[in-house]
């Protein structure tokens, strides 16, 4: 009789993750779950638009990386760009975008969408602390929630995008709000209740029964946010709270109609390099 042996559930915690902890963690998670995740969202997604996060605030009408028709003949990093649906839309408006991320699994949704005779996005494989790309390659780089919330060390992230930028070129990504952090991430009533402080960085872990990290999200306030994209040696232009639109009734995880009328759930930073 044969017994098969189920892997335990991870067990949720807050507690440190170094730098390499937290990439291999991410590494690790988003290519078991890259199958998921596009499923679940890649109609909300869409193959080639650019959206921003699960308001579906679309870059089509908010213009951050630049007014309609500015992004032709630019050189654009797309930063943690799982299945490159964002990078599609940038190629269709005439840029050349390349889009990198950590995991393999999502760079093969990639090449699923965008088919792989006449490619018009380039596909990196590689992590955002370590850009694989000389200085002063690129006129704009991007990134909607890729990398940014899953990185011990952002300024890191920061800085490499500052290197790879030519002067004046925009950086703008977006995360999750600092503020949902001391919230349950639950879309129903129980993810309106504080339930942890806001100042507490200690990062989410989820880890295996030998203790090793399996997922993890590092926090920081909206000051904290501030401070790294200033140290980064950028200049904050903006700082767009998308509200919930009255067409979008999709939950998506712990973002809801519900929850998203009354606090905001993602935080957009529109950057340029100094
Ligand atoms: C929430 S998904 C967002 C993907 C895509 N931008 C979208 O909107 O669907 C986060 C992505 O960031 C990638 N990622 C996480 N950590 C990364 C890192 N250190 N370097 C590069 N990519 C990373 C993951 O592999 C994943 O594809």
């Amino acid at each position: 009789m044969s017994q098969e042996i189920y892997p335990a559930e991870p067990e949720a915690t807050r507690r440190d993750a170094s730098e390499a902890e937290s990439s291999r963690a991410s590494r690790g998670w988003w290519d078991r779950n890259a199958d998921e995740y596009q499923s679940d969202h890649g109609a909300f997604l869409g193959d080639d638009r650019f959206v921003w996060g699960p308001e579906g605030l679309d870059e089509a009408e908010a213009g951050l990386l630049g007014p309609a028709g500015s992004l032709r003949g630019l050189d654009v990093l797309e930063i943690g760009a799982g299945a490159a649906q964002c990078s599609r839309w940038l190629a269709a408006q005439g840029a050349r975008p390349v889009a990198l991320d950590l995991s393999h699994r999502q760079l093969q949704h990639a090449l699923r969408i965008g088919g792989s005779d006449a490619p018009a996005v380039r596909l990196v494989e590689a992590d955002a602390g370590v850009l694989p790309f000389r200085d002063g390659s690129f006129d704009l780089a991007c990134s909607a929630y890729g990398a940014v919330p899953f990185v011990a060390d952002p300024v890191q992230v920061f800085r490499e995008v500052h290197r790879v930028l030519r002067p004046g070129g925009r950086w703008v990504f977006s995360v999750t709000h600092p503020v949902r952090w001391a919230f349950p991430d639950e879309p129903g009533p129980e993810g309106l209740s504080v339930a942890a402080s806001y100042f507490d960085r200690t990062p989410y872990v989820e880890q295996d029964e030998r203790g090793e990290a399996v997922y993890v999200e590092h926090h920081r306030t909206l000051g904290d946010r501030v401070r790294d994209v200033v140290a980064g040696g950028f200049r904050l232009v903006d700082l767009v709270e998308p509200e919930w639109p009255a067409w979008n009734h999709q939950e998506w995880g712990g973002w809801s109609p519900l929850r998203g009328n009354l606090i905001p759930g993602t935080a957009v930073f529109v950057c340029e390099r100094g």
